[in-house]
């Protein structure tokens, strides 16, 4: 079914198909792993299959619970079939325990859980590296109106009560994790890409074992192993 002339976009992890309906794309998960803005680059056998598993099961709680996404159905072990969007360009991140650039930025340690949670942009562009942006500088840079800006937030917000709770019935912390967002062919925004250990922070409640893409960053190894965990403990 995936031709490479319908290829329309590929990623660090995914690629993205157009198909015979103009109102859906196809995404492929790829077996690639990226950090540093792509400087460190593997391909992990199986990280695709696991993630699309991964990210098919909590898009599915998403939608279950009233957030609009762009999940229409898994189509195999390494696709999905998506509604149409064009992502907005910017990376949206909640931080409910230190971490990660928080940590580096501030010079703070990790693992200091939260008073409330930390909302953040980034604006996607690996040339300049995804540089911090706040609301102004969204707004100014016409990336979004003030109204979609606070939909983001709030949208955001709620997605983050969802995924903690999820997570915490599988024993694992929600660390942070980011986001991104689409416009469908109404202009409505709904949540789009991927949910997975790529793209969230995930730690043992009982160990504090990161099951998550820090395994790779940091050098740690058993990668796959981390996200066969997560996976088997949704599957239970
Ligand atoms: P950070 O601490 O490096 O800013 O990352 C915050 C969260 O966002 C973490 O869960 C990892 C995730 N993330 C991505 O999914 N893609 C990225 O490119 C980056 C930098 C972080
Ligand atoms: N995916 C990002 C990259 O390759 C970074 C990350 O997830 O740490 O640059």
């Amino acid at each position: 079914m995936l031709k490479e002339e319908n290829l329309l976009y590929e990623g660090k992890a995914k690629r993205v198909y157009k198909t015979d309906n103009e109102n859906e794309y196809v995404v492929y998960y790829k077996d690639d792993a990226t950090a540093f803005n792509g400087e460190k680059k593997e391909s992990i056998d199986s990280k695709g299959i696991l993630n699309n598993k991964i990210s098919t099961i909590i898009f599915e709680m998403l939608n279950e619970n009233g957030i609009d996404t762009h999940f229409v159905k898994n189509l195999s072990e390494r696709e999905q079939l998506v509604k149409k969007v064009t992502i907005l360009p910017l990376e949206v991140i909640v931080r409910n325990i230190t971490a990660g650039s928080f940590c580096k930025r501030y010079g703070i340690e990790e693992g200091i859980v939260l008073d409330e949670p930390i909302f953040e942009f980034s604006y996607k562009d690996d040339d300049l590296g995804d540089p911090m942006l706040n609301d102004d500088h969204a707004f100014a840079m016409k990336l979004a109106t003030r109204e979609e800006l606070k939909f983001l937030r709030e949208e955001t917000l709620k997605i983050n009560d969802l995924l903690k709770d999820f997570f915490l019935k599988l024993n694992l912390k929600l660390v942070d994790f980011k986001i991104e967002f689409g416009k469908d062919s109404q202009g409505k925004i709904i949540l789009a890409d991927e949910i997975s250990p790529d793209t969230c922070r995930l730690w043992d409640v009982d160990t504090n074992e990161k099951l998550d893409k820090d395994r790779f960053r940091r050098n740690l190894g058993g990668l796959v192993e981390s996200y066969t965990e997560v996976l088997s403990r949704m599957n239970k």
